[in-house]
């Protein structure tokens, strides 16, 4: 009998765009950095880090959603492959993985994250873990390739966690929905978790820890940046900023410069002066509104067929099905 693989990973690496993205994004007026390149092997392990943090209550929040909605959700869908972008630890994946094991489903996972290192760890304990798993990941930008990739069971589950959906602005939100609708087909799912909007205190306490977890997280982009591209960022002259925007209802975070400055990166051979206070826009994280969303959803052709909730009305989870 023919023996299949259980672990298969392919890699579209992104180093051509990184450079180009830096460049742009440092060299605009006010001054950004994507989110996506957090996530080296350091910004993974303090983004896990920032997961288990008392103030940061989404990750626990809807850990608490999926252990009760996990069976729900396929006895909606049925037998289907699990595709999940920006899956990182996949450490809530777990209680879909319970859910299918349970009902006796086949486990076929597809992991989609931009970062190699935590791909490769966390489809290793899942592999432990689960005896009668296969996992086929993709190291790629989950805006890219990996809705060409050949299916594995007839139907699909698009799982978008964490409400990593809040790193689009509005605009792109909508074109990258649109994108996912698209890419689906007719009775596929699409299961989608967002943070909530809630009183201003508790969000920004999310994203300024009293351990400074999370300023180290984002001044690590830094020191990410030095390595990469031989660059002089001195860590101890920028610092985390966070706040609410209301009007927008996101939080925003920044590294602020303590001083005007001058940082050269040598192998973009590129300089970036700083005003004393400028910042660079390093990551937005919008806080939804469910009838909004759901609204928008169904234009797209993705209606909902379920939503969950904490008691507490902080997280949403969505199942919607592909029309
Ligand atoms: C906020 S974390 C969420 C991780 C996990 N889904 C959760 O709910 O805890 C975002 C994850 O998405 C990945 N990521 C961020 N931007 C990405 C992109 N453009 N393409 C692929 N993966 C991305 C990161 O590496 C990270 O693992």
């Amino acid at each position: 009998m023919l023996s299949i693989p259980r672990l298969e990973i392919q890699d579209f690496p992104v180093a051509q765009t990184y450079r180009q993205d830096v460049v742009t994004g440092l060299s605009s007026i006010p001054k950004f950095l994507q989110p996506k390149y957090f996530y080296d092997e350091t910004g993974s392990r303090l983004f896990e880090a920032i997961c288990e943090l008392p103030e940061y209550y989404p990750t626990r929040t809807e850990a608490l959603i999926l252990q009760t909605a996990a069976v729900p959700i396929f006895q909606t869908t049925g037998p289907c492959e699990l595709v999940e972008l920006g899956s990182g630890s996949a450490t809530k994946t777990t209680y879909l993985l319970d859910a299918l094991v349970q009902l006796q489903y086949p486990l076929v996972y597809v992991p989609v994250d931009v970062s190699p290192t935590i791909l490769q760890s966390s489809a290793e304990r899942l592999l432990a873990d689960y005896p009668q798993l296969i996992v086929r990941g993709v190291v790629a930008d989950y805006e890219g390739v990996w809705a060409r990739l050949p299916r594995f069971e007839s139907r699909r589950l698009l799982v978008f966690l964490g409400s990593t959906l809040g790193n689009f602005s509005q605009a792109e939100c909508e074109t990258f929905l649109a994108k996912i609708a698209d890419s689906l087909q007719p009775q596929d799912y699409f299961l989608l978790g967002v943070d909530l909007r809630k009183a201003v205190p508790l969000l920004e306490a999310a994203y300024n820890d009293s351990q400074g977890v999370t300023a180290a997280f984002n001044l690590n982009l830094l020191a990410r940046l030095n390595r990469d591209f031989d660059g002089n960022f001195d860590l101890t002259q920028f610092e985390h900023w966070a706040f609410y925007n209301k009007q927008l209802h996101q939080i925003e975070m920044h590294l602020r410069s303590l001083c005007p400055q001058s940082v050269y990166l040598s192998k973009l051979d590129l300089t970036v002066e700083f005003a004393a206070g400028e910042t660079i826009h390093t990551e937005s994280s919008r806080k939804f509104d469910l009838t909004e969303l759901g609204g928008l959803l169904t234009e797209l052709g993705l209606p909902t067929v379920k939503v969950w909730q904490d008691p507490q009305g902080w997280f949403g989870l969505l199942l919607c099905r592909r029309t």
